[in-house]
């Protein structure tokens, strides 16, 4: 019996960029997420099997065996620094920076700077070693608004063309990490699939390595 294995990504962006990726590794799902609705998908490999979860829920599932594998970004793995789990590969996807964004021109003196973000982590550990005191506000998303409407001084979030900070007159101020997605793996997995796990990186490490 060949092993199986359960790789774990998320919609959209992941998704798109990761299939040219396992299509190197002979591996095709035969369905879309985009217009299934199921959450987990077969592939042209009886053996391996896709699951959809949220970008921020996989390392959740790589860490706890959910899924041996997945696909995560750098920002969503940061928020995690305590999670045991095996980061092989950077496949240079979904390649974008994590950055302090604000209003032009807003300098604040005398008290504490109010960021807004959902990298609550990485925020906190980056005015910590800048030794400066600010105050979090844990969001969700459209993290954009919150300095248009005076709830934060500050934004912590991913940036990429700055078209959407643009679009809501914020410029981009300190940059904190360049960032890319990683394949994740399951330690446990690794170890009791060693050999087919081992396949499995070797090729996309090489589809890597061809497309840059
Ligand atoms: P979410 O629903 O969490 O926003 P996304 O699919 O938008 O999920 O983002 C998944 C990952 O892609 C993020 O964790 C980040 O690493 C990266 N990413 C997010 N936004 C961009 C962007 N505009 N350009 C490139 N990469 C991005
Ligand atoms: C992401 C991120 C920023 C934007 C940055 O949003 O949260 O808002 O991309 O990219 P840019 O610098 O090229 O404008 P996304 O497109 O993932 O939408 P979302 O709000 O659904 O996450
Ligand atoms: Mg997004």
């Amino acid at each position: 019996m060949p092993d199986t294995l359960t790789l774990a990504l998320s919609k959209g962006r992941i998704f798109q960029e990761t299939l040219p990726l396992l299509k190197a590794a002979g591996i095709e799902p035969l369905e879309d997420p985009e217009t299934s609705r199921k959450l987990i998908l077969s592939t042209n490999q009886p053996n391996v099997r896709l699951i959809i979860v949220r970008a921020s829920d996989v390392p959740a599932y790589v860490e706890y065996g959910g899924a041996d594998l997945g696909v995560a970004g750098k920002d969503v793995l940061m928020e995690h620094p305590q999670a045991e789990l095996y980061e092989p590969v950077d496949l240079k996807i979904a390649c974008c920076k994590l950055m302090t964004a604000g209003k032009p021109g807003t300098e604040v003196v005398n008290r504490r700077l109010r960021v807004a973000t959902k990298f609550v982590e990485s925020t906190r550990r980056f005015y910590a070693e800048k030794g400066e005191q600010v105050e979090i506000i844990k969001l969700y998303g459209s993290m954009e608004l919150a300095p248009l409407v005076g709830l934060a001084d500050r934004i912590v979030d991913v940036v990429d063309t700055g078209n959407t900070l643009r679009a809501n007159g914020l410029e981009p101020m300190e940059h904190i990490a360049d960032i890319s997605s990683r394949l994740v793996v399951n330690k446990a997995s690794m170890k009791m699939k060693h050999a087919t796990i081992q396949t499995f990186i070797e090729q996309i490490r090489t589809a890597v390595r061809e497309r840059n």
